[in-house]
């Protein structure tokens, strides 16, 4: 879910909408804003996308100078307009917008409704209205009132409070769930996420767990729950807008592809602090190392294993985080863990970060979002230098996120000596050329056509296999992964040695089998795989280099990619399966960039 706020000169409504735009990607399956408009406090909801909600607000007239809204991912209460964001109380003075679980919402409006509140959603939110609402008639502030309610709370959330007879504030609390607050002049915002107000400001102050702000139009004061003042940086955000918008590409999904160049090259040039000889303790200091994330910073962790263990010498073992924290993990003094996330804010991979840490293991986390919640929690962290991903279907983050394990990988290897320093130079090199390499293959309009070609082909296939071994077996699942997210067409990725102990049954004439194939230490097995798909009539589209001609010859389809190093093929492999997923999306008519049941950021458990 997304929140926005806005307090300042300008027209709040408007400011919100344009900000819960640039959230959407966060969750979308309906939508909100409350402001309060000569001393009155007004609520719109809509389920379904935004321009939804915009389209019943055009008729409203009112120039708001406060205001909150919501995009929501429901987890309590099917996405109709009444589960929708904001909720109010009895009176109707109150706003509250909310993201993450109220885990005691059950017993809470029970004794609400013991006491005479009526509610009128399913939702977990609403209980946070009504007790503002008790706490302000007993005589208390906002502030005051908001303090009190979430003292009762159990579980997680980020939440912001308008009301009525307190018309020049927000006040927000934050514990478990993002929030961030941009500091303009004469106005302030408050959002989940810093595209929401990033046109407006990039100075930003990230609140913390526990945390509590009360936003006005010329000031910005965060207090403990307590009520007691902390002082707080302000940050500069390093992106500009026009990073978070399209640029001339239909989706952000395809401008994403292709930024991927530079994005890699930014991360291998980025000052990679960690590598700094005041850390270089950290680096020694273990003997085994546990990968943990979600989604699509998962497979980059299964390609990060690949990286250490081959490089460093170290085991690794990878995680999804969702499962990490319930199967008591050996973890002590000489574990270290490695938290992959694009956002930073994954609840399950913060989750299983303060596990680790609690037992006292040290954290190295590999984030995009500078400030986000995992960077603040981790002992240290490398940053991606991705930009802002808007894409729900994840794509320059995982290349950008390859690049950190790698370098990592070599920096580790370096400082424990298991490689020479002419491995290492080598190493970096054929690095440093995949940029190059990358863009090569993307700027080739024979490619370009033959994915487009193949996408037509296939686009109404119920199923698809990906098979890949060795270092680019993650990438089959990565392949996998993209095609259903966006395309809604069942795929299954799968080692290439494990297709005959299953998957072989599954093959027909219909079947598209992609084949990541390049020439490396496993190129003939995976030959033969592609011998055994054949046999069974299925349709093969193989990833593969040029100058493969036994390959060329089975297969239906080759796309060629560029040589490079053996463990570095994932760069590349991945690419056009991510063109092809698109490209069948788009074929499909599907909603790219926002594909359905999805979010972005996660941030519930
Ligand atoms: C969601 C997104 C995926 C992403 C995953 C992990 O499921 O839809 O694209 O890979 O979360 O997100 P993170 O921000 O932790 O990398």
């Amino acid at each position: 879910c997304g929140i926005v706020g806005y307090i300042g000169k300008d027209n709040a409504k408007n400011i919100v909408i344009n900000g819960l735009k640039r959230l959407e990607y966060r969750g979308y399956d309906s939508a909100g804003v409350a402001f309060i408009d000569s001393g009155e406090l007004k609520i719109f909801k809509k389920s379904g996308k935004i321009r939804n909600l915009e389209f019943k607000l055009n008729k409203d007239l009112s120039l708001p100078h406060v205001a909150i809204g919501h995009t929501r991912w429901a987890t309590h209460g099917e996405p109709n307009d009444i589960n929708a964001h904001p909720h109010t109380d009895c009176s109707g003075k109150i706003a509250v917008v909310h993201n993450g679980i109220i885990e005691n919402f059950t017993e809470l409006k029970k004794s609400l409704e013991n006491r005479g509140h009526k509610f009128k959603s399913q939702t977990d939110t609403e209980v946070i209205a009504h007790l503002v609402e008790e706490e302000i008639q007993k005589g208390k502030n906002l502030q005051e009132a908001v303090l009190s309610a979430v003292a009762k709370l159990k579980g997680s959330y980020a939440a912001a409070v308008i009301y009525e007879g307190e018309p020049d504030k927000i006040v927000c609390v934050r514990k478990d769930s993002p929030l961030v607050i941009g500091i303009g002049e004469g106005e302030n915002f408050i959002a989940s996420d810093v595209p929401a107000f990033l046109s407006y400001t990039n100075k930003v102050i990230f609140l913390n767990d526990n945390e509590c702000a009360v936003v006005t139009a010329d000031n910005v004061q965060i207090f403990d729950l307590n009520g007691h003042k902390v002082e707080k940086e302000i940050k500069k955000i390093p992106w500009s807008i026009a990073q978070a918008e399209k640029g001339g590409y239909k989706h952000f999904m395809l401008k994403e592809i292709y930024e991927q160049p530079k994005a890699i090259a930014d991360t291998i040039s980025g000052k990679l602090s960690i590598f700094e000889k005041k850390n270089e303790k950290i680096l020694t200091n273990f003997d085994k190392i546990q990968i943990v994330a979600c989604g699509t910073s998962f497979h980059a962790g299964l390609i990060g294993k690949f990286f250490i263990e081959s490089i460093s010498r170290i085991p690794v073992s990878v995680d999804y985080a969702s499962e990490y924290r319930y199967r008591n993990p050996i973890i002590d003094k000489k574990t270290l863990i490695i938290a992959i996330s694009q956002s930073g804010e994954t609840a399950d991979t913060l989750a299983a970060v303060r596990l680790a840490r609690k037992k006292s293991a040290k954290v190295v986390a590999i984030c995009n979002v500078i400030g986000s919640t995992i960077t603040r929690e981790a002992d240290y962290t490398i940053y991606t230098h991705a930009g802002p991903e808007i894409s729900v279907a994840s794509t320059k983050a995982f290349t950008t996120q390859l690049a950190a394990l790698f370098l990592f990988a070599v920096e580790v290897a370096k400082v424990r000596k298991t490689i020479d320093e002419e491995t290492e130079n080598k190493l970096l090199n054929e690095l440093s050329e995949i940029p190059k390499k990358l863009k090569t293959f993307l700027d080739s309009e024979n490619e370009k056509k033959l994915i487009r070609n193949i996408a037509l082909e296939f686009y109404n296939s119920q199923d698809a296999l990906y098979l890949g071994r060795f270092v680019n077996y993650p990438i089959a699942l990565e392949g996998a992964l993209k095609l259903k997210e966006i395309s809604y067409i069942h795929a299954e990725g799968y080692p290439a040695g494990e297709m005959k102990h299953g998957p072989i049954a599954l093959i027909d004439e219909k079947m598209p089998v992609v084949v990541i194939a390049p020439k490396d230490r496993v190129y003939e097995k995976i030959v033969s795989n592609i011998e055994e798909v054949k046999a069974r009539k299925g349709k093969v589209i193989a990833v593969t280099n040029a100058n493969c001609p036994e390959i060329k010859k089975l297969a239906d389809f080759t796309i060629e990619i560029p040589t490079t190093e053996e463990l570095l093929y994932p760069f590349l492999t991945v690419v056009p399966l991510q063109l092809f997923a698109y490209h069948i999306a788009d074929f499909l008519g599907y909603d790219v960039d926002q594909p359905r049941n999805l979010a972005k950021s996660v941030t519930v458990e």
